[in-house]
């Protein structure tokens, strides 16, 4: 028995052939795809015969991606592009609608995150960079992509946290916010589409760049990147809208029935960190 899975681990689909048989000569589209969860869900994809189109903004690490893709036997198409300028979004968009007419599902990865103050990230614009990537450019692209997305009967996977369903944390303002946000929107958005699908995979601490200078979280267990790519390619083998750790649901109804105390415990929190910082 793998505890650390046990504990941590959304349901998942482990059985490449199974994947296969979901995705084999189908077009995928991964944003985020050059790094983490989004390229290790690009290289799973890849090894089931998926035609998987590649986009974030760094064209070197996508070509890297790609090239293991292909030595796999697969077939990869890199679309650099930043999804917070949207000239660039609009511009990948004719691209992808032009080459690929039908997409059969886009797993939605590209984001970051900033742990900091609230009032500290106001000079910084933190919240205007955050929900640039994490909502309005993923938003916009998906919008553009209309067409394509129907023809292709697609399903769309949001890779959202944990964090965008429990009660606001200290320190991540910005990010539960735009993370929470777009999940929303999503599936709002797709609930219009004809024959569109949109899931959310609710991801706990996951070993990444994201997370490398977060010092605090060096010690808590995580998943790999290549065990939560597995929870994310579950919505393409299965019809679930909700892919979550177990645990979850608890969190959440401890949020209902006692919002007050979560909210308390997560200042005592806060509190302690100041003072430790204060005394360092
Ligand atoms: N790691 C965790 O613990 C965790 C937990 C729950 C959910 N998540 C979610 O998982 C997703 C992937 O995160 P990760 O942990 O795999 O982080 P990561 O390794 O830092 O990957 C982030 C990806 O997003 C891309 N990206 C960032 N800004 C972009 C922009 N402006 N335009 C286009 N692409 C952009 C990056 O590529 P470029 O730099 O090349 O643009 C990279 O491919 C995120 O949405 C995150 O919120 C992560």
């Amino acid at each position: 028995m793998n505890w650390r899975r046990a504990l941590l681990s959304p349901p998942a689909c482990r059985d490449l052939p199974r994947l296969k048989r979901a995705v084999q000569g189908r077009t995928v589209l991964v944003t985020g795809a050059s790094s983490g969860i989004g390229a290790a869900t690009a290289c799973q994809l890849g090894r089931a015969g998926a035609t998987v189109l590649l986009l974030a903004r760094r064209d070197a690490a996508l070509q890297e991606v790609a090239a293991r893709i292909e030595a796999a036997g697969g077939r990869a198409v890199v679309m650099p592009a930043d999804l917070s300028d949207p000239a660039q979004v609009q511009a990948v968009a004719a691209r992808l609608l032009s080459e690929f007419p039908a997409l059969h599902a886009v797993i939605s990865s590209a984001g970051r995150s900033v742990r900091r103050r609230a009032q500290d990230g106001a000079a910084r614009r933190d919240l205007e960079r955050l929900l640039a990537v994490n909502f309005s450019g993923p938003a916009a692209l998906l919008l553009a992509l209309r067409p394509a997305l129907e023809s292709g009967r697609a399903v769309i996977v949001n890779v959202s946290s944990v964090s965008a369903r429990h009660v606001g944390a200290p320190r991540w303002a910005a990010y539960q916010g735009s993370k929470a946000g777009f999940d929303l929107w999503l599936q709002a958005a797709a609930a219009e589409w004809s024959g569109v699908r949109a899931a959310s995979v609710y991801l706990p601490l996951v070993r990444t760049p994201m997370v490398a200078p977060t010092q605090a979280y060096r010690y808590l267990p995580a998943l790999s990147a290549d065990e939560a790519a597995q929870a994310v390619t579950l919505p393409l083998v299965s019809p679930v809208v909700r892919v979550a750790p177990w645990w979850l649901g608890a969190v959440e109804v401890a949020g209902l029935i006692a919002p007050g105390a979560l909210a308390r415990a997560l200042r005592h929190l806060e509190a302690t960190e100041v003072r430790w910082a204060a005394r360092r």
